[in-house]
């Protein structure tokens, strides 16, 4: 992926509605992003696509959606209030500007820099900046009122360990899997939406007993793998990488994160850490409650060990959306406006795509085409997510769909009146097909899913 992919991202998130800045028409808001109607549906795709993966094709795993806000003593025992969920900060004192002193220049740092890379200032001394995101909880915005916003999902999932062993069949090895928004004061945002301060994580803790926590790391490195490659990811994008000892998170034994190869680099889309029992003896710890698991078979207790899988679904926004695009030169719809310029293709899975197909007629002015062509829209919308589209010539509605990667395009025509066939185009292999309008569901249902 070249550089000016990420300008071509950019440019398309934009033009066709996939991404928006924050608070755009106050001139955006620090590095914070939404997603449009086409962003909003790939997204929600992608989140589909890892819970089914994840929770609803594992029988020993369950999913839960915990809140945002929890009692600021989660964070205290969980070690994120302390020094070990900080970034090194260094600041200009002219120009103010803020800096991480573990990050090169060319990472948006100033790492080993001695004036302000933006303004040539001199810097403050490097400090810890805590991460946390802080707020008050009721009418007084005192110490006594403070809470977080959550820093990741995984402490919900911590704070339900007991209610879901409680109230569910699950014995160990069992997982507790989340899909949600968390936060976290980052001191240099960017790359569009790789690193923002708001952002939606997918993880899953998995309980293991302690000797065969190496084992299921190396099950669930191979399988989080697996699933970026069956998304359509091409292969020579991805990459491990083991974490050095002095880089490991505060709570990991061990961390291996997936990496993909963006524009601006290799960089890290999922982590995969064995948390030992860091949160549940902590937890244990600070609340007194018994968060020891007591095997019903042997009557042994010990506290799981947890194996996590924690992907970020904004970068695998971005990841998609950089793997599938390209572009084509010379006009492949093979149409006199497209042959002009170059056409941008997003070849991404069709279980991804926002729009999974769309209904074209062929020419707007015949009214038995266009009746014909919206019924057959009618029949679909319930059970795929279609669109219909009579504006402009069908090669400029063909490169509209390729666009924002539309695996199907059924086209009716005069023909379709007669014999109630259409043309059924796929975008991946530009082959059409003929086939009965009736046949079209099953057609979809047999491709998507
Ligand atoms: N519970 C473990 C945990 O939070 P992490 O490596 O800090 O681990 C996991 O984060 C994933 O969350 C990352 O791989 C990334 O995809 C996503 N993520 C983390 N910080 C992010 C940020 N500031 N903006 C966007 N995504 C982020």
């Amino acid at each position: 992926m070249s550089s000016d992919n990420l300008d071509a991202i950019l440019s398309l998130a934009k033009r066709r509605g996939f991404i928006f800045p924050s608070s755009s028409i106050y001139g955006g808001f620090s590095s914070v992003y939404d997603y449009g109607p086409l962003g909003a549906e790939l997204k929600n795709n992608i989140k589909k696509e890892w819970w089914r993966r994840v929770v609803q094709t594992n029988e020993d795993i369950v999913g839960v959606d915990s809140a945002i806000l929890m009692s600021p003593k989660v964070w205290e025992a969980s070690g994120h209030l302390s020094a070990g969920f900080a970034d090194p900060l260094v600041e200009c004192k002219k120009c103010h500007e803020r800096f991480r002193s573990d990050k090169s220049r060319e990472e948006g740092g100033a790492m080993g820099e001695k004036e302000c890379p933006k303004c040539k200032g001199e810097l403050t001394e490097s400090r810890k900046f805590n991460l946390m995101m802080k707020t008050f909880v009721g009418p007084v915005e005192d110490d006594s009122a403070a809470a977080y916003l959550r820093a990741e999902t995984a402490q919900g999932i911590f704070m339900n360990y007991k209610n879901v062993l409680d109230t569910s069949r699950v014995k160990v090895p069992f997982g507790i899997a989340q899909i949600g928004k968390a936060f976290r004061n980052e001191i240099t945002p960017g790359n569009f939406i790789f690193r923002t301060r708001e952002f939606e994580q997918m993880e899953l803790e998995y309980f293991v007993k302690p000797e065969k926590a190496e084992q299921v790391f190396e099950y669930w490195k191979k399988e989080r793998m697996k699933w970026y490659l069956d998304m359509g990811l091409k292969e020579e994008n991805l990459r491990f990488r083991d974490h050095e000892k002095t880089e490991l998170a505060h709570y990991a034994r061990s961390a291996t994160d997936i990496e993909y190869k963006f524009p601006f680099g290799w960089k890290e889309i999922e982590g995969i850490h064995d948390r030992g029992d860091w949160d549940l003896s902590n937890h244990a710890k600070h609340s007194g409650e018994e968060l020891k698991y007591r095997d019903p078979d042997t009557g042994e207790e010990y506290y799981p060990y947890v194996i996590e899988t924690s992907a970020g679904a904004d970068r695998s926004v971005l990841v998609f959306l950089a793997d599938s695009l390209e572009r084509v030169s010379g006009g492949r719809t093979m149409t006199t406006e497209s042959s002009r310029d170059e056409e941008i293709v997003l070849n991404i899975a069709a279980n991804l795509a926002p729009i999974k197909v769309a209904i074209l007629p062929l020419v707007k002015n015949k009214l038995e085409i266009t009746s014909k062509a919206r019924n057959i829209f009618e029949a679909l919308k319930n059970n795929f997510m279609a669109r219909y589209d009579e504006q402009g010539s069908i090669g400029r509605r063909y490169r509209r769909q390729d666009e924002i990667g539309t695996p199907y395009c059924v086209t009716v025509d005069f023909d379709s009146l007669s014999d109630n066939t259409v043309t059924l185009r796929d975008r991946k292999t530009m082959t059409q097909e003929r086939i009965a309008s009736d046949d079209i569901p099953k057609y979809l249902l047999c491709k998507l899913y």
